[in-house]
């Protein structure tokens, strides 16, 4: 479902279109790079003193939902390391030899991304852990009583895991990050930078306001406020000169039925069932996921995530339940 996708921070995967978007308007440095200001100020202090001592970057762990600039943070490390970026992922490192062949052809210095860290499977983390903490390869030649085991050296690389699900990382991985960090939604002050960086590299005419507008729906997302300031760029060029302006941005994202504070038919609905069906008890996962017809997942890495952040539902040990803002948007009373 289209709308569904306008708010889904993660890549719709295969659109060659909004990949070739988002490279476009990667920040290439650290200084670039809008929001996240302890990560950034953090990060910065880690490269040049690794860099003052002539060391690679401590191996690092990015967590937190898609969207957030994982995979821009991590290619703006290599950038300021002055070295280069091998970019993979958990699931298409199937064998044991694949990230063997990764590893043997990296050069000191460089940056091994491996994105949905926690998908790897176990024998291929086994060959990490050694290539971690010592960076040497463990090959086992020959089979049977003959088998011998030697030990290659290799270049002194970083490692950079992103994930949206650290909780499902082993621990022995986990702990051979010397640098850890979360990355958290974002402000609509951060998310109006971002638009308005945006819109210069693209060449759109935007004022501040319509910046933020985007930025106040884009559910502290950047991968989110990118997309909508596209969509609603068309609907500019077709009503009006191109330009954007405030009753235009309006406009196309209530025709794109996200209201003003980010929210679609799904997050609507969901809270709808959880104060009205359930009249505001703790509400499983599962008991929310079926009744929306949505997998447990989707909830909550796209759905959850925001609706939490901007106090509208709160975890409970016996459930999700919804808070008072919540209601209040949707016209109900809360009552206690
Ligand atoms: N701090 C930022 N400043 C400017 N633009 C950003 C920032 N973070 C992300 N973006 C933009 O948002 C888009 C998505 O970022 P990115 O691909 O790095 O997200 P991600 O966390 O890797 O997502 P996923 O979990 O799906 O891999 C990119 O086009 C990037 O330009
Ligand atoms: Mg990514």
């Amino acid at each position: 479902m289209e709308d569904e996708r306008l708010i889904s921070p993660e890549l719709i995967a295969g659109n060659e279109q909004e990949e070739r978007l988002e490279s476009s308007l990667r920040p290439k440095v650290l200084e670039e790079y809008i929001g996240q200001n302890k990560v950034k100020e953090n990060m910065k202090i880690y490269i040049e003193a690794a860099k003052k001592r002539g060391e690679p970057l401590d191996h690092c762990l990015f967590y937190g939902p898609p969207g957030l600039g994982k995979t821009t943070l991590s290619t703006i490390i290599s950038n300021e390391m002055n070295s280069n970026i091998k970019i993979t992922s958990g699931p298409a490192i199937t064998k044991a030899g694949d990230l063997a062949a990764l590893l043997t052809n990296l050069s000191e210095f460089d940056v091994l991304f491996i994105d949905e860290i926690h998908r790897l499977n176990k024998s291929v983390e086994e060959i990490l852990y050694p290539a971690l903490e010592d960076f040497a390869l463990d090959i086992v030649i020959g089979k049977g009583p003959s088998a011998r085991s030697i030990r290659l050296d290799l270049p002194k690389f970083t490692l950079i895991g992103a994930t949206t699900k650290a909780g499902s990382l082993a621990t022995p991985l986990r702990d051979r990050f010397g640098i850890v960090h979360r990355l958290e939604l974002y402000e609509p002050e951060d998310l109006m930078k971002i638009v308005k960086r945006s819109s210069g590299i693209l060449e759109i005419e935007i004022d501040d306001e319509s910046a933020l507008e985007i930025a106040r729906r884009s559910r502290g997302t950047p991968r989110i406020a990118n997309r909508l300031l596209k969509r609603v760029r068309d609907y500019a060029a077709v009503l009006g000169d191109g330009n954007i302006n405030l009753k235009i941005t309006k406009h196309a994202l209530n025709k794109l039925e996200i209201d003003e504070i980010g929210l679609d038919e799904t997050d609507r609905k969901m809270l709808d069932i959880m104060i009205t069906q359930y009249g505001g008890r703790p509400v499983g996962i599962e008991t929310i996921a079926t009744s929306l017809g949505e997998e447990i997942d989707t909830i909550e890495d796209i759905y959850e995530p925001y609706l939490i952040q901007i106090g509208f539902i709160a975890r409970t040990p016996r459930g999700r339940i919804p808070l008072k803002p919540a209601y209040a948007h949707l016209g109900y009373d809360f009552q206690v």
